[in-house]
């Protein structure tokens, strides 16, 4: 006989969707158990963007311990820099708005923290094997423990926060690929260096090389990408190729070297799944769309989702009316496809694809030199970077 447990909500997926979606439950007193198939560790430690848009930071701070005011940077402007020269966006001048650099192992860290101070039933290692009858009033997860037990969990609701690789996507849209999707001949090579600062705001650095970001995590250690082949093996540069390519797609600026102790390759992907409801389960964050990193949408599409998903579950569980619940693919939609087309936009405005000619080089410059000359220009990259 396998345990069973009962809850209002149960969310898999102990990401920055998850927990936050719990810890808002429950301040409106919603019961939820939250599951995932990593240790607290892995998710802690798992390293992605550290953008945060201007609404972000104030959900964020609205959580007890959150270190988002005293551990992450304000930034009132980046740099867009092309032909060797940088042209700055104001974004705070342009919009009345930053962003935070607060890397999202930070979130999560604040997250998890505050969840299990409060009591919030979180069970790491646990592996959903099944989701049956989302089409009925209790839905059931059929899962096992970090020690091999099976057991069960009785739910009113069941939301997917998985990510893109976990089980509820394809629960909700029928297949893990059904959906809107769009590959992209280019990824990034990541680097954390322990080195100072190369520069005050982030770079956005689009060379006839291909492109590069320089952002930052600290005041010892830096994050910085560059375009590569989405093939590439990670181990198979030295520090010294590296910094090469990084320093060539980053003209008129000397980047402080020092020694390179994390990379990765990210691949590029634009995903949004054919459904986001089925019944009585719901897809956020990851789990309903991808984007690629280009502008750092992907942590704070995830919390705008929640923010709409907490209204409808609000209105299902406690007032038993289903419309928001409803109306919850086409309000996220909105602001989905908001964020794909920025991510998009940026991606194919900064990047050299493969097999671009002299041609497509030249009218991306127009592009660039267009947005920059022109404040409506300025002002709409603005508006998407810092959040509509
Ligand atoms: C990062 O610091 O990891 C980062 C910053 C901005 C982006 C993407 C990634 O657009």
């Amino acid at each position: 006989m396998s345990q069973e447990h009962r809850t209002r909500v149960a969310i898999i997926g102990a990401g920055p969707a998850g927990l936050l979606l719990s810890h808002r439950l429950a301040e409106a007193g919603i019961a939820s158990i939250v599951l995932d198939r990593r240790s607290r560790d892995e998710i802690e430690q798992t390293i992605r963007a550290g953008i945060l848009e201007h609404g972000t930071v104030d959900i964020l701070r609205e959580i007890g311990g959150s270190r988002v005011e005293s551990v992450g940077q304000r930034h009132d402007g980046v740099e867009l820099r092309f032909e060797g020269v940088g042209h700055r966006i104001d974004l705070r001048g342009l919009t009345g708005r930053s962003v935070w650099l607060y890397p999202q192992h930070e979130v999560l860290r604040d997250l998890v923290g505050a969840r299990l101070a409060a009591g919030q039933d979180l069970r790491f290692g646990a592996t959903v094997e099944r989701i049956d009858g989302v089409e009925s009033d209790e839905p059931r997860i059929v899962a096992t423990d970090a020690e091999g037990q099976r057991f069960e969990v009785a739910a009113e609701f069941v939301v997917g926060a998985d990510g893109s690789r976990g089980i509820t996507r394809a629960t909700v849209a029928g297949s893990s690929r059904e959906g809107y999707f769009r590959e992209y001949p280019f990824a990034w090579f990541g680097i954390l260096c322990e080195a100072p600062p190369s520069a005050e705001e982030l770079i956005y650095s689009s060379s006839d090389d291909g492109f590069a970001l320089v952002s930052r995590r600290s005041d010892t250690v830096q994050r910085m990408y560059f375009q590569c082949d989405p093939d590439v093996d990670p181990g198979s540069l030295s520090e010294a190729q590296i910094w090469d390519e990084l320093q060539r797609r980053v003209p008129g600026t000397d980047l402080v070297e020092g020694p390179i102790f994390q990379r990765d390759v990210l691949r590029f992907r634009s995903f949004v799944a054919g459904r986001l409801l089925r019944g009585r389960a719901a897809l956020v964050g990851d789990a309903a769309h991808t984007v690629p990193p280009t502008g750092a949408k992907g942590l704070n599409l995830a919390v705008a989702d929640v923010l709409v998903l907490e209204r409808a579950l609000r209105a299902l569980l406690l007032e038993r009316d289903e419309r928001p619940m409803l109306a919850y693919p086409q309000v996220a939609s909105e602001r989905i496809w908001k964020a794909q087309h920025f991510s998009w936009w940026m991606t194919s405005m900064l990047h050299v694809a493969p097999d671009a000619t002299a041609f497509d080089r030249r009218r991306q410059i127009g592009e660039l030199s267009s947005l920059v000359d022109s404040e409506a220009g300025r002002m709409f990259l603005a508006e998407g970077y810092t959040g509509w």
